[in-house]
């Protein structure tokens, strides 16, 4: 957003001329620094509160505003609040800000791609293959002989899950040439996906700065992470456009993907392909740290609050009994599990900020 009058500005970090906030922006664990501001001015104050009505401005409490060199930033502190203004009003607050290290302008046609096939209807399709990876998960946990690698088997579940069911790529048990790519080029995201972080995504002229002059080591980065993302991307890919090519493709996502590509000829193809490709990439990007770190925090619940375990235990012995494992079927008649679920999303939160 552009800066907010003054008058009219949500409380936050006092700015400076001309630079705003420039050295009040966080550079590491900015939710940390963003909770105590969030303390500090998050209340609305009342002066404000009565101009806010009387111009229907939903800019009291829970807010909090910064800018640097003139780019406002409002930071959302509630849900209550994000509904306000995402939702209800989002025709008028739902734009994007540009983040010129993470988002490029096809956002909206690789949204529709992906969300063609991540859609809480379709999605119920890859059950067969979460369930057996959540068995063989549940098998390596009973000969587990070294704790420490219980964090590789919930990394390599979930790898195997989403490659699965968006290449059929059958990932290897240990060092799989492509998740290591993956997870170097996620690294690369988790560093940008913050507005702000870079001052590029401020100052969007210092794109067009070469890589070697100083203070343009956001280029280096960039680039680096450029051609890893890319690796990403394409090999998985690639093979399956093989595949769809020579008629050996088994049924996943970018198989179906690509058997949808327009012909080669035809001038939507390369648009057409670089989505299928982007699409499909992101899925792993997106998918795979987020769920294992989830998992993560499951694990240390249990160990923190072994009675909440027991309980855990008891419910399923009760509604699952003891022959077989659990299903999706059996998801609605397991109350307290759904509930663990849900607290480990929300216990320690995976993406503290969103943009
Ligand atoms: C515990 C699991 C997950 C959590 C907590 C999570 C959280 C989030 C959050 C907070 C965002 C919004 C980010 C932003 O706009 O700043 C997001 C976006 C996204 N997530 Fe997830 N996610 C999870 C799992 C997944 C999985 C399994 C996939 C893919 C298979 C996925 C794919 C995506 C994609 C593609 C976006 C961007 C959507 C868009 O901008 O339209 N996520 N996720």
């Amino acid at each position: 957003m552009s800066a907010a009058h003054p008058e009219l500005r949500p409380p936050g970090p006092k700015p400076l001329p001309f630079i705003g906030n420039l050295f009040d922006v966080p550079k590491n664990n900015p939710w940390l620094v963003i909770d105590e501001w969030f303390k500090r001015y998050g209340r609305s104050n009342s002066n404000l509160y009565i101009q806010y009505i009387l111009l229907n401005f939903p800019y009291t409490g829970d807010l909090v505003y910064y800018d640097v060199f003139g780019q406002g930033y409002l930071l959302i502190g509630s849900y209550e609040k994000a509904r306000d203004i995402l939702e209800k009003r989002s025709s008028i607050y739902s734009s994007r800000p540009r983040m010129n290290m993470a988002y490029g302008p096809w956002w909206r046609r690789h949204r529709r791609a992906f969300h063609e096939h991540f859609n809480p209807t379709i999605s119920a399709r890859y059950q067969p293959v979460q369930l057996r990876e959540a068995r063989l998960f549940a098998r390596r946990l009973l000969v587990l002989e070294d704790s420490n690698e219980l964090m590789h088997h919930i990394r390599h579940s979930f790898a195997a899950t989403i490659m699965d069911v968006t290449y059929g790529y059958k990932v290897a048990e240990k060092n799989d040439p492509v998740i290591e790519i993956v997870e170097e080029a996620q690294n690369g995201f988790a560093q940008t996906a913050y507005p702000g972080r870079f001052l590029v995504d401020i100052i969007p002229l210092l794109r067009y700065i070469l890589a070697w002059m100083p203070g343009a080591k956001f280029q280096r980065l960039a680039k680096y992470w450029k051609e890893k993302t890319r690796i990403m991307i394409d090999i998985p890919y690639e093979e399956v456009k093989a595949k769809v090519e020579n008629g050996t493709a088994t049924a996943c996502i970018a198989t179906s993907m690509i058997q949808r590509l327009p012909n080669t000829n035809d001038p939507t193809y390369t648009d057409e392909d670089t989505i299928r490709r982007n699409a499909t990439g992101v899925a792993f990007g997106a998918g795979a740290d987020t769920t294992v770190s989830t998992i993560h925090t499951f694990f240390c619940a249990m160990a923190m609050y072994p009675e909440v375990q027991k309980k855990a235990q008891r419910e399923i012995d009760h509604v699952v009994g003891s022959a077989r494992l659990p299903d999706f079927g059996d998801k609605n008649s397991l109350p307290y599990i759904n509930a663990i679920i849900k607290e480990s999303l929300r216990w320690q939160n995976v993406f503290p900020l969103s943009t």
